[in-house]
């Protein structure tokens, strides 16, 4: 398996680069790939850790020499949020990147999952789909956006609730990845009961963790270290999926059969060609199905901006 970091130089990049130089399966090759110079250097530095992975970097206008041959392009090149910022924000700037990223994955490495971790997710996801639909090489089961942080956020904050081991705790997240989208269903945790200020409060603090973040950094950015934790868990389950491992499941926003919104993220099941099956989110809570009704606008807009901006 080849897997390609893109915007490698960076915060979540850096991060996500260390965890796979030590958790992708012996015999991977890693491509790291940003437009700072430091980027070969960021791979040198990891090429001296000792791992049966090997590790390129490439910096410069062309990320060409990284995506050749990947199977896996995780994408987290752009801007990332100061305090005041919505991550709607950032979307002048980081629409762009990811149009033209993905107008060179269509010709470079169109067969390859690519996981977009740059922000505003709900809309970035929807450029790339568009641009390779443009291009002819669009398959859906194929392209991801990647809200594990939010998944892993739920698991950290029940389990230190719940006086419980994050390991044990499972918590599925749909919807989006901004505000009133990310619906963690709390009603699914296993084992566990909450009061309604409970799930109120939770809901709450997993909708605005990033900010939690964002805000304790100062002005320093936003999260990177949880959120290479989250890519490089996605990304190892990807690597595996695609190697033949069965029942590896994730929730990630993809692009939905159109009943709720055009993209969506939900449980998915993962094999050998990327989303073997979309799997159903389940019953959800009277608060749950509120907060998926009021999020519905938001969601479809985010998206729609996205199709526009492409188009
Ligand atoms: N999906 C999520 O849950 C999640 C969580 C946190 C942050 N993010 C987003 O991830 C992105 C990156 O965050 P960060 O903290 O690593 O930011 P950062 O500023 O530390 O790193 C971004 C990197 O992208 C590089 N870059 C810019 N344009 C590029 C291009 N065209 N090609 C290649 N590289 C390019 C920059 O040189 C920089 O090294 C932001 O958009 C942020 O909002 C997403």
């Amino acid at each position: 398996m080849k897997v390609a970091v893109i915007g490698a130089a960076g915060g979540i990049g850096q991060a996500l680069a260390l965890l796979l130089k030590n958790h992708l399966p012996a015999g991977s090759d890693l491509a790291l790939y940003d437009i700072a110079p430091v980027t070969p250097g960021v791979a040198k530095d990891l090429s001296h850790i000792p791992t049966p992975v090997s590790i390129n970097g490439y910096s410069g206008e062309d990320p060409t020499p990284a995506l050749e041959g990947a199977d896996v392009v995780l994408i987290s090149a752009g801007v990332a949020r100061k305090p005041g910022m919505d991550r709607s924000d950032l979307f002048n700037v980081n629409a762009g990147i990811v149009k033209s990223l993905a107008e060179k994955i269509a010709v470079v490495c169109p067969e390859a999952c690519v996981g977009i971790i740059t922000n505003p997710v709900n809309t970035t996801v929807p450029i790339a789909a568009e641009v390779l639909k443009k291009a002819g090489v669009y398959n859906k089961r194929k392209l991801f956006g990647i809200t594990t942080l939010d998944v892993i956020r739920s698991e950290t904050f029940v389990s230190e609730l719940k006086g419980k081991n994050p390991l044990d705790v499972n918590v599925p997240v749909i919807g989006g990845h901004s505000g009133v989208t990310i619906l963690p269903l709390l009603s699914q945790v296993k084992d566990v009961s909450f009061s309604d200020d409970e799930v109120a409060a939770l809901t709450h603090r997993i909708q605005n963790a990033g900010t939690e973040v964002v805000e304790a950094k100062a002005g320093g950015g936003s999260a990177t270290l949880s959120m290479g934790q989250a890519a490089c868990r996605f990304g190892l389950s990807l690597v595996k999926a695609l190697q033949g491992e069965a029942n590896v499941i994730e929730c990630a926003y993809i692009e939905s059969d159109g009943g709720l919104a055009p993209f969506f993220a939900q449980p998915i099941k993962l094999g050998k060609d990327g989303i073997e099956e979309v799997l159903s989110y389940g019953e959800l809570s009277a608060f749950e199905q509120q907060a998926l009704d009021g999020m519905l606008d938001t969601l479809n807009g985010d998206i729609q901006l996205g199709v526009d901006f492409a188009s």
